[in-house]
């Protein structure tokens, strides 16, 4: 009994201290504290995006030691894992969103924030060319921005590999406004098949969903679209059940290839049990409002072109250089060689300029374009940065001490000097030693559907790859500690428990 009381104490206790610890992170982040001017007299360092790299170099740089201007056309942070399950409403598209004004309010001291697209990075005048491509326009529209240090966090572009059609017809899987077109997309097409006399074989072109892409994009949207099909879509429209099909097209032999081959064999048979048919070996070449068209190829080794009609098309082949960083690659003769990106130093430097750096998705590093990656280099960028502050400053208060040596009368006041530029000394070796970046992998998780998910997990010196229910309820875990903030952990805990309670939406907005 004495056992059971304290244990009933004690997680009272920690409850307690959990409650207490969210309404204190909600209480800040509802009263930021008053913010220093920012410093025009200091270096501008000028970020543009508001992506993984830019955000967690934000989330960590001393802004008061320089002049920052954060340049983005969108003026929130996205949290890209649970992107997919916004296609379908299980989770709310505001619930991963975090305005960029709140996390900027949070810092130091200020940061001026433009909602601007970046249109040129001219490298010789140290200038970035903006534009505000918004709805609404002022009588300024573009403007330059100068610049001493330049952070690139741009992102990637869809890539299409130029096959004709895409652009125009199918749907992509990277922005918010992407998610929210597939799910009123699905609904469209569920309805448009239920229209009075549609023929049989309109009904089933409608119904069949098509994803091409069989990296972790289309396999997640493939797996929640099934799940959205199973546990909602057959409740509320049974007359859609026998027509109602996802398949994923795949150019290479088998989906997922970045995980391991028991993982990829799960994912392949969990999505036989689930009833998603995968066309692997089959590459998209064309693509038209109503089918596409495919080589497959087939055992034998022989190919064949092949008609494949659909409803809706989600098109999820990976990503390509945005037409800026192409721009500057091109002003680069160091950018030469480099197709995927701008190719960078282990210290993120772009080859090729002083003062540019590049992260995320649109540097080439020996790392997979993920939000992981991008992550630390912005948390790398950030210490470096603050290192190189403290570093100026200390070199400042070191010639000044220098002076103050050369000015002294006596031996007493020469070595009392002497001691503190010895101190000194030791502090800037100290903060000049941060290495290059290492990337640190903590592994790859991707959701498959029917509450399952694949995880390769670095473990010590190891690793450990696991598939299945507990590995959902571990993605759920570790998706919704990364959450950028309470209010998004929040958010999304209540978009799961009220999905449970009362199903997805099926109205078309
Ligand atoms: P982004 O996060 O794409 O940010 C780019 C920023 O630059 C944006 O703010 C954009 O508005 C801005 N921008 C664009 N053009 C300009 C311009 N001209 N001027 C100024 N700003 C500009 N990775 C994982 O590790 N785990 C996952 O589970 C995972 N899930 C994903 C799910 C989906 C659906 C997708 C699409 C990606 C997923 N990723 C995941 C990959 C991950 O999202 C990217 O690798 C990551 O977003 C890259 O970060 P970034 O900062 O380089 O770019
Ligand atoms: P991807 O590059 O990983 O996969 C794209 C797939 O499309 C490839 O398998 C390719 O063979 C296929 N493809 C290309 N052209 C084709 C064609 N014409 N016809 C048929 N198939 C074709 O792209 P994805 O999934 O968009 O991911 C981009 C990045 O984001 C990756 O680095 C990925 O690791 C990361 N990411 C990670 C996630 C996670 O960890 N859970 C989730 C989503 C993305």
């Amino acid at each position: 009994f004495r056992l059971l009381r304290w244990t009933w104490r004690l997680t009272w206790l920690g409850g307690l201290g959990m409650t207490g610890a969210l309404a204190y992170s909600i209480y800040s982040l509802r009263h930021p504290e008053e913010q220093l001017e920012s410093d025009p007299t200091k270096k501008t360092l000028v970020i543009l995006g508001t992506g993984w790299g830019a955000v967690s170099l934000l989330k960590k740089l001393d802004t008061e030691n320089y002049n920052v201007v954060v340049i983005s056309p969108r003026n929130y942070f996205l949290f890209t894992p649970l992107l997919p399950s916004c296609t379908t409403g299980l989770i709310e598209h505001r619930s991963i969103m975090e305005p960029i004004r709140n996390i900027l309010r949070h810092k130091k001291a200020t940061v001026k924030f433009y909602e601007a697209e970046a249109t040129k990075i001219d490298y010789e005048k140290r200038v970035v060319h903006i534009s505000d491509d918004s709805e609404i326009k002022g009588d300024m529209a573009h403007n330059e921005v100068p610049f001493d240090m330049l952070v690139v966090g741009v992102g990637a572009e869809n890539a299409t590999f130029g096959i004709p059609g895409v652009r125009e017809h199918s749907c992509f899987l990277k922005e918010v406004g992407d998610a929210q077109k597939i799910r009123t997309r699905i609904m469209d097409c569920v309805e448009t098949a239920m229209f009075k006399d549609q023929t049989p074989d309109e009904v089933k072109r409608l119904l069949h969903m098509v994803v091409v892409g069989g990296g972790p994009t289309g396999v997640e949207f493939a797996g929640e679209l099934q799940d959205f099909f199973n546990d909602d879509l057959k409740k509320w429209i049974p007359e859609i059940k026998d027509n109602f099909h996802v398949t994923l097209v795949e150019a290479l032999p088998n989906v997922l290839p970045m995980f391991s081959k028991q993982l990829i064999d799960y994912t392949e048979s969990t999505f036989k049990e689930e009833e998603i048919t995968i066309r692997a070996k089959t590459m998209v070449k064309n693509v038209t409002d109503k089918y596409i068209e495919a080589e497959v190829t087939n055992p034998d080794g022989s190919k064949a072109l092949e008609k494949i009609p659909y409803g809706l098309l989600v098109w999820a082949t990976g990503n390509a250089v945005r037409g800026v960083v192409r721009d500057l690659m091109n002003q680069l003769p160091a950018q030469k060689t480099s197709r995927r990106g701008l190719a960078v130093n282990e210290y993120l430097v772009v080859n090729g300029t002083e003062n540019v750096w590049a992260v995320g998705d649109c540097a080439v590093t020996n790392y997979a374009p993920t939000a992981q990656v991008a992550g630390q280099e912005g948390a790398f960028l950030a210490r470096l940065f603050n290192t190189m502050a403290k570093t100026d400053t200390i070199e400042k208060e070191l010639h000044k001490l220098s002076s103050a040596q050369a000015a002294a009368k006596t031996d007493d006041e020469r070595n009392a000097v002497f001691d503190e530029i010895r101190e000194l000394q030791k502090q800037l070796r100290r903060t000049k030693q941060i290495g290059p970046f290492q990337y640190s992998h903590q592994g790859s998780l991707a959701y498959i559907g029917k509450e399952r998910a694949v995880a390769d997990i670095s473990w010590l010196s190891g690793n450990i790859a696991s598939g299945g229910t507990m590995t959902y309820l571990f993605w759920r875990s570790a998706y919704l500690s990364m959450c950028f903030s309470s209010r998004n952990r929040v958010l999304v805990a209540v978009d799961w428990i009220k999905a449970r309670l009362f199903g997805r939406d099926v109205s078309r907005e």
